[in-house]
């Protein structure tokens, strides 16, 4: 048995990919390990989606590319986003890697693996998706991620993914409800289904009939047992009526919507050539509230886009308040080579600035975030638990409700993988605490 090492920066998209590669190499006789010091192959998924994380990626291989002078017959893959990107040019960068696997071609990985083996240097980037293959070796949890659509054909002036993971594409209802049902099989009790824009998947059945993302969960509704069903990440503009309503009809699928806004700003919105103004965002948030009372919205908001005025900055910090978003993710803007924005140098905005409204911004998720807790003191909410913890004493479980809060509880015993009801007692800005009824 051979020693595999992956290590995963970036989204989920890539956290998934990783289980993929693992199902692959176990069919090829590795196993995988923890420290990357004993691993016969080193495998990185990066991530570009900022400067920083691309940084990370480079300075992971740099430290196996020294191991690899006293160990000549240890193997390098580089693959994820940013090799999608550098492709062959790696080499000149970093000469000690043997394998650059773009995104489009990771069911190649096991042909590819011989190759290296036999002492092959390789680079497969062709942007022609391979054929899928089964094997996946998930991540022990509660939650199983499946991919139903992967790419962008948005092009949002500041982002970098329609470039690293194409156009899109999205994958037959058949793949997805064999892969769902082998999931629940193995014990799994959640099922989250990924997009990059999880809301515009578009298949046809064996038998031709048009699949949209609303048939799609009501196909994995009527799968037996109880369990859960999730989805993410949804463009504003593409979430449908039909689509709410079928969240509010079927029992497993969760109150939870995650709909980046990016800004607050109409203005900043058009230059990010997103497809919706600051009104229209708030009219899809206000009719999802008004029709599914607790449920949760979550968004992705960027600060200091080239050329955004304190002003409208400021319309993002009021956008997070008006439409009661429930938690935000946050980001400094971040250049990325190849997309438009980052050709506007003279609009950057300096970094300390950027610095103090990122601050500002996260100050202010933290407010919000509070304030949507403190709603739920009082009530009882379903808990998938998840992990089961022994602190100062005492006995913690902890999990997701439907609508996707983490909720701790005192219980005297690991229930993980069970549904619990639990009475909420204190809100806290990142979590709720209550008592098991
Ligand atoms: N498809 C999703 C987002 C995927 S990228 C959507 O359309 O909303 C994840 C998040 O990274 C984005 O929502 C955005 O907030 C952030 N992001 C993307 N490019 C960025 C950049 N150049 N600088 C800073 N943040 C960025
Ligand atoms: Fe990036 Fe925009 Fe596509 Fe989202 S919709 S992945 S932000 S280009
Ligand atoms: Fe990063 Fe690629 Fe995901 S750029 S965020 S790993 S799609």
């Amino acid at each position: 048995m051979k020693k595999v090492y992956i290590e995963t920066l970036g989204c989920q998209m890539n956290k998934s990919d990783a289980e993929r590669m693992l199902g692959m190499l176990e069919c090829l006789n590795y196993t995988e390990t923890q420290n990357p010091k004993e691993a016969d192959l080193l495998i990185i998924n990066t991530c570009s989606i900022r400067k920083l994380s691309e940084d990370k990626a480079y300075s992971a291989i740099g430290v196996w590319g020294k191991w690899k002078k006293n160990r000549p017959d240890l193997k390098i893959a580089f693959c994820g986003c940013v090799a999608q990107q550098v492709q062959k040019d790696l080499f000149k960068r970093a000469p000690y890697v043997d394998l650059v696997l773009g995104t489009q071609r990771l069911y190649e990985l096991p042909e590819l693996i011989k190759r290296i083996e036999a002492g092959e240097r390789v680079v497969s980037c062709d942007e022609t998706p391979c054929e899928e293959r089964t094997e996946i070796k998930r991540v022990k949890s509660v939650n199983a991620w499946i991919p139903i659509m992967e790419g962008c054909n948005n092009f949002c002036t500041y982002c970098i993914v329609p470039y690293t993971r194409g156009r899109e594409r999205s994958r037959t209802p058949e793949a997805i409800i064999e892969e769902a049902k082998k999931a629940l099989k193995e014990g799994f009790k959640e099922i989250t289904l990924l997009g990059q824009n999880v809301d515009s998947y578009k298949s046809n059945d064996k038998d031709g009939n048009n699949v949209n993302l609303a048939e799609l969960l009501r196909r994995l509704n009527s799968l037996e047992g109880k369990f859960r069903i999730r989805f993410v990440t949804s463009y504003p503009t593409d979430i449908t009526e039909e689509l709410i309503d079928t969240v509010i009809k079927l029992d497993k699928v969760c109150e939870y919507f995650h709909i980046p806004m990016q800004s607050g700003d109409s203005d900043v919105l058009k230059k990010m050539n997103r497809r919706y103004d600051k009104e229209t965002y708030g009219k899809i948030c206000k009719n999802i509230r008004s029709k599914i009372p607790d449920v949760t919205i979550t968004s992705d908001f960027i600060a200091g886009f080239p050329g955004e005025t304190e002003e409208q900055f400021e319309h993002t910090l009021e956008a997070m308040t008006e439409f009661e978003l429930d938690y935000s993710n946050t980001a400094a803007y971040s250049p990325r080579e190849k997309t438009v924005a980052a050709k506007w140098v003279d609009k950057y905005i300096s970094e300390d600035i950027k610095t103090e409204r990122l601050a500002r911004l996260n100050k202010h998720n933290q407010v919000c975030c509070l304030n949507s807790n403190k709603k739920f003191i009082g009530s009882t909410l379903e808990v998938l638990v998840e992990r089961f913890d022994e602190k100062d004493g005492k006995k913690i479980i902890s999990g997701r409700s439907r609508n996707n809060k983490m909720v701790h509880a005192e219980y005297e015993k690991d229930i993980t993988g069970e549904f619990i009801n639990i009475k909420i007692t204190e809100a806290h800005t990142w979590h709720l605490l209550g008592e098991v009824v």
